[in-house]
């Protein structure tokens, strides 16, 4: 297994290119699904889930094609023919969000077999709202033997258009549904919905295939469905976590850093609360050049949904607090077990307190180099930002979980100065 060696201790210089948006390239590439015509992304990362997302889509019969040399972020896909419309728990089993594919699947197909996600590091994450949803569009799903066996009303392969409200705010819940509601008969009206960049993000690709939607990125979306759509070229938003995790990671460093071709709208909550931190951040069109003399200020986060503090930053950000002066409490509102991180920081000399959802971070502490180990995509990065300012060399295990979502973040940090390198080859290097 892949191992990263970090040498703490360099301020990190000059610019860095943030890839296009994980958590977009997963349901667009998913829309694919609702059309017999190509659809081609641009923009799209080259880390692991992409290559999984493509495994899934030519597992139902998708001719998927992910391009390489100077088209590698472009993918082509066609679902002309959906031979065998299952999702396997082989797959599933490697990333939850295959389960976008159901939607998608019962409304291009009227029938879908998905394998239930089983439990994740970071909490339960049931899906049972993306089940309700498309239940009130008149599915009918049963659960046999560890998958969904979903299918359309009697008599025909369209589901109805609903009047669905969430009980809870849902990222792959709005997108799952979403792509139901968008070919179904009639129309659809989504309430407490997520307002996720992401969503925005598909929502833009679903109605450059010619479906009818308003009100993505509020939390009240209309969808008028219709009877077919075509294919599309799109280009996917940049990836505002990844962005966000460079930015951390210049403000820890005590660096001078320019984080380019990002989306600076997506970030107001993050660059607020840098800003209390006394990170001195200049926003441009497309970059932020963030500088830091290492004086952070500690400030107390609270995760909430889009456009509060992202939850996928909140490992990152507790990184920074363990080198802000004060006290830091940090709360996670989102998941239910989102702190793995907290023994590795623990072990590498941070002064961490937990309690429930909550967790107390006293600054500023040096840190040490230690092995450590990577346990989900988010905490990984938060041990790198850990390990670029620890005192020696630190090992880290298990960076196949960073490479779920960060394209070759070693090369690109290595690129700013970094002392970074990885032992093992990097993830399907075309
Ligand atoms: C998306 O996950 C992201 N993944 C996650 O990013 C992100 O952490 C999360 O949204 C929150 O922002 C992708 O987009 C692929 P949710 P998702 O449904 O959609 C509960 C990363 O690091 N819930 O918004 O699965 C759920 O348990 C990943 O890139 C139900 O109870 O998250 C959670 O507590 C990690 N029933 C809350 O809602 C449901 O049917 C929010 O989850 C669905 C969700």
């Amino acid at each position: 297994m892949d191992k990263f060696v970090v040498r703490g201790g360099n301020p990190l210089l000059g610019t860095i290119k943030v890839s296009g948006a994980k958590n977009s390239a997963l349901p667009c590439m998913a829309a694919a699904i609702l059309t017999a015509d190509e659809v081609i992304l641009e923009n799209i990362p080259q880390v692991r889930d992409i290559e999984t997302e493509r495994k899934l889509l030519s597992s139902m019969g998708a001719e998927v094609e992910l391009g390489y040399g100077r088209a590698q972020h472009r993918t082509s896909i066609k679902c002309a023919v959906l031979s065998d419309p299952v999702a396997k728990y082989e797959i599933v089993k490697t990333m939850r969000a295959s389960s976008l594919v159901l939607g998608p699947l019962i409304a291009r197909t009227g029938i879908a077999r998905v394998a239930m996600p089983g439990g994740c590091a970071i909490g339960g994450r049931p899906i049972d709202l993306h089940i309700k949803g498309l239940e009130q569009m008149g599915a009918k799903i049963t659960q046999e033997h560890g998958y969904l066996e979903a299918r359309a009303p009697e008599n025909t392969t369209r589901l109805r258009g609903a009047h669905l409200v969430f009980d809870k705010i849902t990222v792959t819940g709005t997108e799952d549904l979403l792509m139901a509601a968008v070919l179904a008969d009639g129309e659809s009206l989504m309430e407490n919905c997520a307002r996720e960049p992401e969503v925005t993000d598909l929502a833009a690709l679903l109605i450059a295939m010619g479906a009818k939607i308003e009100g993505a990125g509020t939390s009240t979306i209309k969808v008028q469905g219709v009877t077919s759509l075509h294919g599309a070229r799109y280009r996917i938003n940049p990836d505002r976590i990844e962005a966000g995790t460079f930015l951390l990671a210049g403000a820890i460093s005590g660096g001078d850093l320019n984080v380019d071709s990002c989306d600076p709208t997506h970030l107001g909550a993050l660059l607020a609360k840098l800003q209390e931190c006394g990170v001195r951040c200049d926003v441009g069109k497309e970059s932020i050049r963030v500088r830091s003399e290492g004086n952070i200020k500690a400030a107390d986060i609270s995760t909430e949904e889009y456009p509060g503090f992202p939850t996928d930053m909140q490992a990152q950000y507790m990184a920074l607090a363990t080198q802000a002066e004060g006290t830091s409490i940090i709360t996670e509102n989102i998941f239910e077990n989102r702190f793995m991180h907290v023994q590795e920081l623990i072990r590498m000399g941070a002064n961490i307190r937990v309690d429930g959802r909550t967790a107390t971070v006293r600054g500023k502490t040096p840190l040490q180099s230690a092995a450590v180990m990577c346990s989900d995509l988010r905490a990984s990065a938060s041990l790198v930002l850990a390990a670029l300012v620890a005192d020696g060399e630190t090992i880290l295990d298990r960076v196949y979980h960073i490479d779920r979502g960060y394209e070759r973040i070693e090369e690109k940090l290595r690129g700013v100065g970094a002392q970074i390198r990885r032992l093992g080859d990097v993830f399907g290097k075309k």
